[in-house]
């Protein structure tokens, strides 16, 4: 059986090694070219030209791509390969409707696939520590599961198609709201004149909303250190995701919709390549300056 993937980017990278460290990854293929090279000057896998040729070698192609508009291009380049027992796992965040289209698609060419966003930082998925949601036809995900261990030890059955990044979005929701309320509490405690080690410790380590996250954000935010872990423009497009499938299916995200208008100020003042941290500085000055009488 041979293993393909496709998108060599700060994840993809990272579930590239796991997948070589495992002898488990034949041909690799990333868009800009040079991300490739340096990936496999130092392993054993072949770097496919394209895209079409790299999806007729492989039996199981992986991809790890940005947006719903990269994964569409990226199924695109294979309407004239035979997709006949080929298997797709796709870990990009997309939308759960995208990729239930997707699915269906490949299924009448003849293949399947399964959704397998990623919970967790490159970081973590370096150190197999990240968490695989995975949804599509069950037997599917069983007779891939040796595959899907190889990158982490975490690994969820979640169910039909598309339900693996439904489950996802909720973890994103939860996390965009909570590291802009960090930075606007980081800035409070700061503009009232707290020791910015106090502020730290109450948030990492004294406090009961304490979290992993908590410990990598906050340090970042205190020292205005934005470099990027996941990137502000992944974070608007994933609540963009989530805001499309709210109204899709009827629920109220009155947070996740606040959150949303943060990040893209953010973006909007000239952030985007940044950290999703880099929100704090919409709350930078704004609590320290004193309201005129
Ligand atoms: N970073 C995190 O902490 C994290 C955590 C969980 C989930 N995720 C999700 O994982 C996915 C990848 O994230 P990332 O942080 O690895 O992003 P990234 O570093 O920006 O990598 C994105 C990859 O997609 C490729 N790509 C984008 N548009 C393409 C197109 N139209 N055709 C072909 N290739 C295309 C890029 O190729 P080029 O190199 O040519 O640009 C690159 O290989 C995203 O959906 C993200 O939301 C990220």
């Amino acid at each position: 059986m041979k293993v393909g993937l496709v998108g060599l980017g700060m994840i993809g990278s990272r579930v590239g090694a796991r997948l070589d460290n495992a002898g488990s990854l034949d041909e690799v293929y990333n868009r800009t070219k040079s991300k490739a090279d340096s990936f496999a000057a130092r392993r054993r896998v072949v770097i496919s030209q394209d895209i079409k040729s790299l999806v007729s070698d492989c039996d199981v192609i992986v991809s790890v791509l940005t947006d719903d508009q990269a994964v569409r291009d990226f199924i695109g380049k294979t309407s004239d390969v035979s997709l006949e027992d080929k298997t797709f796992i796709d870990m990009s965040t997309i939308s759960p409707s995208t990729s239930v289209s997707i699915s269906a698609e490949l299924g009448r060419r003849g293949a399947e696939m399964l959704d397998v966003p990623v919970v967790g930082s490159a970081n973590a998925v370096e150190r197999g520590e990240a968490v695989l949601l995975v949804g599509g036809e069950k037997g599917l995900f069983e007779s891939n599961t040796h595959l899907l261990h190889a990158i982490a030890n975490e690994v969820v059955y979640v169910g039909p198609s598309g339900s693996g990044l439904r489950l996802k979005l909720i973890h994103n929701l939860v996390l965009a709201s909570y590291v802009a309320a960090l930075g606007e509490a980081i800035h409070f405690g700061l503009g009232g004149g707290l020791d910015p080690a106090l502020i730290h410790r109450l948030l990492t380590a004294l406090s009961s909303i304490r979290s992993p996250n908590s410990a990598i954000k906050v340090p970042k935010i205190l020292n205005s250190d934005y470099s990027t872990q996941f990137s502000l423009k992944n974070m608007i497009k994933d609540l963009g995701i989530i805001e499309g499938e709210a109204r899709l299916q009827g629920s109220a995200i009155p947070m996740g919709a606040l959150a949303a208008q943060l990040y893209t100020l953010a973006h909007e003042r000239g952030f985007s390549g940044e950290d999703f941290s880099v929100v704090a500085e919409m709350f930078k000055n704004s609590f320290g300056q004193k309201l005129p009488k």
